[in-house]
C-alpha cells in the first residue's frame, strides 16, 4: 500500500498521521476523568500505528510513472476487505442483540454489552461499517471505469478509506463507553462528527477531481447516484449533528434543536440517511454492476435518470412519516404521507429497471450466484419500498409503529436489498481488482447466496408476525373496556418470533462468513499483477447508454 504512494505523498501522509497523533495526546490530556480521554487515546494508538506502518515501508521503491496510465484499485481493494470484516463484525453483533431479546441475561451483568449500547454498535457497524466502506469501494472503482480516469492521486482515496473507518471505531467503541447523541443512526458525539465532516469533504472533492478529469464526455447514471450519495449525506450530517459540547474536555453535548423541530431535524436525517445512504449510493452500484455482469444493456436508460430524478426530489418530503401522531403539526405528516406514496413510483422504476434489464439474460441469473445475488436484491428493493409507501399512510402506520413491524421492514431493506446487492457487486468485483479469473469456489458463492436468502426470508416473516400481533394485542380492548392485554402478555407472545428472527440472523452471518473465506481464498491464488491501463474505449456499459442529446 505504502509502495504506491510517492515519496512527497509518504511524507504528507506522515505528517496527517503526526497531527492526528497530537491531536490524541492533546484529547487524552484534556479529556481525562471523561470517556473522552479514552477515545483520545484510541486516536493517538491508530495515529502510532499508522506512523508506524508508514516508516517500515519508507524506503521500498517509488511507483513509475506508468502508475499514471493505470487504474488506482488499492482503495477498492482495501475498502472491500474492510467492508466484508465490518459485515461479519455487525451481524454477530445484530445476532446477539436478537439472542438478547431471547434470553435478556446475556449482557453477562456488564454496561458494555446492554441492549441499549449493542444496539447501536450493530446499527453503525452494518450500515456505515459494512455499508460505507462498500460504497467507498465500488464508487471509486465505478467511477474510474466509467469515466476512464484514474482517481487524482494515491493519498487522498487512502485518507478518505482510513479516515472514514477511525471515524467508526470511535463511534462504536464510545457507544460501548456509554457516549452517545441519543440521535438514531447519529450517535457520535461532537468530536467524531468534526472529523467526519474532514474525511466526506475530501470524499467529495475526490469524487469531483476524477470526474472533472474524465475522458468519457457522459456522466454515466451510478456517478449520479453516488454523488447524491455523498453530497446530499453531508449535508444532513452537518444540519443534523449542530450542537454545542458541554466543553472541549467532554464528550457530551446539546443539540441545537429542541422539542417537536428537533424530532423533525432528526427524521429529515434520518429518513434520508435511508434515501441517499442505503438506497442512493446502493442504486449506484446495480446499476454500474447488474447490466455489467448480466452482459446485457439498461432496459432503460432513460428511465434510471428520471427515477434518479425522483428519488433526489421526493424523498427529502418523507421524512415525517416517522412522526405520525406527534405534536408535528397534521399538515406536516399528510405531506409526508404524500410524498411517501408517491415515492413509489421512481422506486418501483428502478426495481423494474433492474428486472427488465434481466430479459435474455435469466439462463445467467440461473446459472450463476452472484448475478441472482443482484437479481434477488431488485426484488426486495421492489418489496420494500412497497411496504413502505404502504407503512406511511397514518391509520396504517397507527398500528406498526413501535411493533416489530418496522423492524421486519427495515430487515428486508437492509438485508434483502443492501446486503444482497453488496454482496453480488463484491462477488463481481474480486476476481476484476485481483486479476483472477473467477472466485475461488463458485458453489461457496451458491452456499452464500441460499443461507443469505433463507436467513433474509426467516427473519422477515418472524418479524412481520410478531410485528402484527404486537399491535393486534395493544389495541384490543375487552368488553369493559379495557385493554385486554398487558404489555408483558404481549412480550410472552413474541420470544417464539424472536428466536426465529436470531436463528435467521445466524444462518445470515453464517453466510457471510463462508463470503469472507471464499474471498481470502481467491485473493491468496490471485497473480500479483498491476491494475489494467485506463481504457481507451468506453466501457461497455456506459456505452450502450443511448446518445443524450439536447433538443434542438
Ligand atoms: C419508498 C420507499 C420507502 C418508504 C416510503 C419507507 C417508509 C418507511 C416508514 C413509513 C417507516 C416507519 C416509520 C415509523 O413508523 O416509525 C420506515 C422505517 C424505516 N425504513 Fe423505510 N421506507 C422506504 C424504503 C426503505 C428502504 C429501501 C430501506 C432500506 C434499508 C428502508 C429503511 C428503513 C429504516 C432503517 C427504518 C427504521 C427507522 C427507525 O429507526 O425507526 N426503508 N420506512
Ligand atoms: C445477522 C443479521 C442481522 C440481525 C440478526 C439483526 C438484528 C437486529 C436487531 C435484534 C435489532 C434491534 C431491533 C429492536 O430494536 O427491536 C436490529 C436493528 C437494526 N438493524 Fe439489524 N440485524 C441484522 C442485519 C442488519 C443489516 C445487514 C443491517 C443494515 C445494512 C441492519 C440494520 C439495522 C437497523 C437500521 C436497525 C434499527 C431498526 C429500527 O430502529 O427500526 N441489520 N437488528
Amino acid at each position: 500500500m505504502v509502495g504506491q504512494l510517492t515519496t512527497h505523498e509518504r511524507q504528507l501522509a506522515l505528517v496527517i498521521l503526526t497531527v492526528l497523533a497530537v491531536v490524541g495526546l492533546l484529547t487524552l490530556i484534556v479529556g481525562r476523568g471523561d470517556p473522552l480521554g479514552a477515545q483520545g487515546v484510541l486516536v493517538l494508538l491508530m495515529a502510532l500505528g499508522g506512523i508506524f506502518f508508514v516508516i517500515s515501508r519508507y524506503f521500498e521503491p517509488e511507483p513509475g510513472a506508468d502508475r499514471l496510465e493505470r487504474y488506482y484499485d488499492e482503495p477498492c481493494k482495501i475498502g472491500i476487505l474492510l467492508a466484508m470484516g465490518w459485515a461479519v463484525f455487525g451481524l454477530f453483533i445484530g445476532d446477539w442483540v436478537a439472542w438478547l431479546l431471547v434470553y435478556p441475561d446475556l449482557t453477562f451483568d456488564a454496561g458494555w454489552s446492554s441492549f441499549g449500547r449493542l444496539r447501536p454498535v450493530h446499527t453503525t457497524s452494518v450500515i456505515f461499517g459494512f455499508g460505507g466502506n462498500a460504497l467507498i469501494a465500488t464508487s471509486f472503482y465505478v467511477m474510474q471505469r466509467t469515466s476512464r480516469a484514474r482517481l487524482p492521486d494515491q493519498l487522498s482515496p487512502l485518507f478518505v478509506l482510513f479516515g472514514y473507518n477511525v471515524f467508526c471505531v470511535l463511534a462504536v467503541t464510545g457507544y460501548m463507553m456509554g457516549i452517545t447523541q441519543s440521535r438514531e443512526y447519529a450517535e457520535p458525539e461532537w468530536y467524531a462528527d468534526l472529523w467526519l465532516v474532514v474525511v466526506w469533504v475530501t470524499y467529495f472533492i475526490v469524487y469531483l477531481r476524477t470526474l472533472a478529469r474524465r475522458r468519457e464526455p457522459h456522466i454515466y447514471v451510478s456517478n449520479w447516484y453516488y454523488m447524491a450519495f455523498i453530497l446530499v449525506v453531508a449535508m444532513l450530517h452537518i444540519v443534523n449533528n449542530l450542537a454545542v459540547p458541554v466543553s472541549l474536555a467532554h464528550a457530551k453535548s446539546y443539540s441545537l434543536f429542541s422539542g417537536v423541530q428537533d424530532a423533525m431535524t432528526e427524521w429529515w436525517y434520518g429518513h434520508n440517511a435511508v434515501a441517499f445512504f442505503l438506497t442512493s449510493g446502493f442504486l449506484g452500484m446495480m446499476y454500474y454492476y447488474l447490466p455489467k455482469r448480466a452482459g446485457r444493456p439498461i432496459f432503460s436508460y432513460r428511465m434510471s435518470i428520471i427515477s434518479f430524478w425522483g428519488i433526489v426530489f421526493l424523498y427529502m418530503w418523507a421524512g415525517s412519516h416517522h412522526l405520525h401522531y406527534t405534536a408535528l403539526p397534521q399538515w406536516v405528516q399528510t405531506l409526508g404521507m404524500t410524498f411517501s406514496i408517491m415515492l413509489l413510483v421512481p422506486s418501483w422504476a428502478s426495481a423494474g429497471n433492474a428486472l427488465l434489464t434481466l430479459n435474455g439474460a435469466w439462463h445467467k441469473v440461473r446459472d450463476d450466484a452472484t448475478l441472482r445475488f443482484m437479481m434477488v436484491a431488485a426484488v426486495f428493493y421492489g418489496l420494500t419500498t412497497f411496504e413502505g409507501s404502504f407503512l406511511a399512510i397514518r391509520s396504517v402506520n397507527s398500528l406498526s409503529h413501535y411493533t416489530d413491524w418496522t423492524v421486519g421492514h427495515v430487515h428486508a431493506g437492509a438485508l434483502g436489498w443492501v446486503a444482497m446487492i453488496t454482496f453480488g457487486a463484491i462477488y463481481a468485483s474480486v476476481p476484476w481488482l485481483w486479476k483472477c479469473e473467477k472466485m475461488y469456489s463458485a458453489r461457496l458463492v451458491e452456499v452464500h447466496f441460499w443461507l443469505a436468502l433463507a436467513g433474509t426470508v426467516v427473519y422477515v416473516i418472524a418479524m412481520w408476525n410478531s410485528g402484527i400481533i404486537q399491535g393486534l394485542m395493544w389495541r384490543t380492548y375487552n368488553d369493559a373496556g379495557t385493554l385486554a392485554y398487558s404489555f408483558v402478555d404481549s412480550l410472552v407472545a413474541m420470544r417464539p418470533y424472536y428466536a426465529m428472527r436470531a436463528f435467521g440472523g445466524l444462518l445470515f452471518l453464517i453466510g457471510a462468513v463462508v463470503g469472507c473465506y471464499n474471498i481470502w481464498m481467491t485473493i491468496r491464488a490471485a497473480p500479483a499483477t498491476k491494475a489494467e491501463p485506463v481504457a481507451d474505449r468506453t466501457d461497455p456499459v456506459v456505452a450502450a447508454t443511448p446518445v443524450l442529446a439536447p433538443a434542438e
